[in-house]
């Protein structure tokens, strides 16, 4: 009945998996050079029916790769706060992305294990609508990349700014958390936040008040620690708190100048009158220079030999000296030492030779005659008032 009830589900969630659709597609068109965020929702992952509200306990996470790749396009970043929050795809695409890309998301239950597929075709295309010569990139610092990623704070941010310079098309351009350009993760202070970079383009010029706050004197002032010449009503205040040292205004009004195409030459300079080189040098001679550097360490090097040579050779204490130095009773025990050392080598050389008399017994008894012991080394018999308590002794030694 138990074995029963668990294969129930598994057998369920296998009749699901083979019934599976396709994976979910979706097509998106962002544009060179703007900003792009696509949402990645919660119940296409949940696989919930269309009219029931995902229950905010499941967590869910996501990976996103290009189509073929492990990772991500160059341009495009993935962020989600915690499982439980919704993921983020952003960024903006460069001239050099420009075509189709095809990037796969894949969404992880991670209360039931289940995974979804989904893909996003980006067919990405050149912007509509005018230039936007005039860009100014903010740092906001009361907020954390995905909050201001949804698009309510991100055009919150753009009417607020609109107070500031002339109420003209602002747009975004790129939105960046000041974690990926250098930033620290706060302390996890009530109120404290990554912070995060927004860049803003417009049709129409900056106005005085932005160019006075990123003018070199308020960079001065901020660089002392000074506040920085903020002359208007700081429209974003109270919701957004920028970071008004950090403005950085980019003008691509005026087209840069094409590099000059350089022209070869004809390798030789023209004749330039400031230009004298030292028509001739005068000869010098560098005999006793050579001599000098050479003969010198040489005569040094001689002397220093003869020197040696002459406390080696001549003023040797020699071996007359050392022999009055010994004793008698030494150079006696060297000498024996030294003829033992020899018969060794003697004996070593030839194998037939007699015992050596150091290894034979003291005393002998010699067969047949009736004094029987004798010296060995000696060969003179002993005499016969020798206690004879000690001959057994010396007879076991045969
Ligand atoms: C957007 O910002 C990121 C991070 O600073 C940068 O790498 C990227 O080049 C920017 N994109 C554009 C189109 O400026
Ligand atoms: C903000 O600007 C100041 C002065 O220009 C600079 O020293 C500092 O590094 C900048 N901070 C960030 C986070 O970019």
């Amino acid at each position: 009945m138990a074995a029963a009830l668990v294969w129930i589900p598994l057998l369920a969630g296998l009749l699901a998996g083979l019934g599976r659709p396709e994976a979910q597609q979706t097509t998106l068109q962002p544009a060179v050079g703007r900003f792009f965020v696509h949402t990645l929702a919660r119940e296409p992952a949940l696989r919930l029916p269309e009219h029931v509200a995902v229950p905010p306990a499941v967590p869910v996470t996501y990976h996103a790769h290009l189509q073929g790749h492990p990772d991500l396009p160059r341009w495009l970043r993935y962020t989600q706060r915690s499982p439980r929050h919704p993921g983020f795809l952003y960024g903006s695409p460069t001239p050099e992305d420009r075509g189709r890309q095809v990037i796969e998301v894949v969404a992880y239950n991670r209360d039931s294990f289940d995974t979804t597929q989904q893909r996003l075709v980006l067919l990405i295309g050149d912007p509509e609508g005018p230039r936007l010569p005039y860009q100014a990139e903010f740092l906001v610092r009361s907020h954390d990349v995905e909050e201001v990623l949804p698009s309510t704070p991100a055009s919150r941010f753009l009417t607020a700014l609109g107070g500031l310079w002339e109420p003209a098309e602002l747009q975004l351009l790129n939105i960046t958390s000041a974690l990926d350009r250098g930033g620290r993760v706060p302390l996890p202070i009530e109120g404290r936040k990554e912070g995060v970079y927004i860049k803003v383009g417009s049709t129409s010029p900056f106005s005085t008040c932005l160019k006075m706050v990123a003018s070199p004197d308020s960079h001065a002032r901020c660089a002392q620690g000074q506040p920085p010449l903020l002359s208007c009503y700081d429209t974003l205040a109270p919701h957004f708190r920028v970071d008004w040292c950090n403005v950085s205004l980019v003008d691509k009004s005026v087209p840069e100048p094409e590099d000059e195409v350089p022209t070869p030459g004809d390798g030789i300079l023209e004749r330039d009158p400031f230009f004298c080189p030292p028509t001739e040098a005068m000869a010098r001679d560098f005999l006793t220079d050579a001599l000098v550097t050479l003969l010198v360490p040489l005569l040094v090097a001689l002397l220093l030999t003869l020197l040696l040579a002459y406390v080696m050779c001549c003023r040797r204490e020699g071996r007359l000296k050392r022999d009055l130095a010994t004793s008698d009773i030494q150079m006696f025990h060297h000498f024996t030492i030294r003829e033992n050392t020899e018969e060794l080598r003697q004996m070593a050389a030839r194998r037939e030779v007699p015992r050596p008399l150091s290894t034979q017994p003291m005393f002998k008894v010699r067969t047949g005659q009736h004094e029987p012991m004798f010296n060995v080394r000696t060969g003179r018999q002993l005499p016969p008032q020798v206690d004879s308590a000690q001959v057994p002794l010396i007879l076991d030694q045969r």
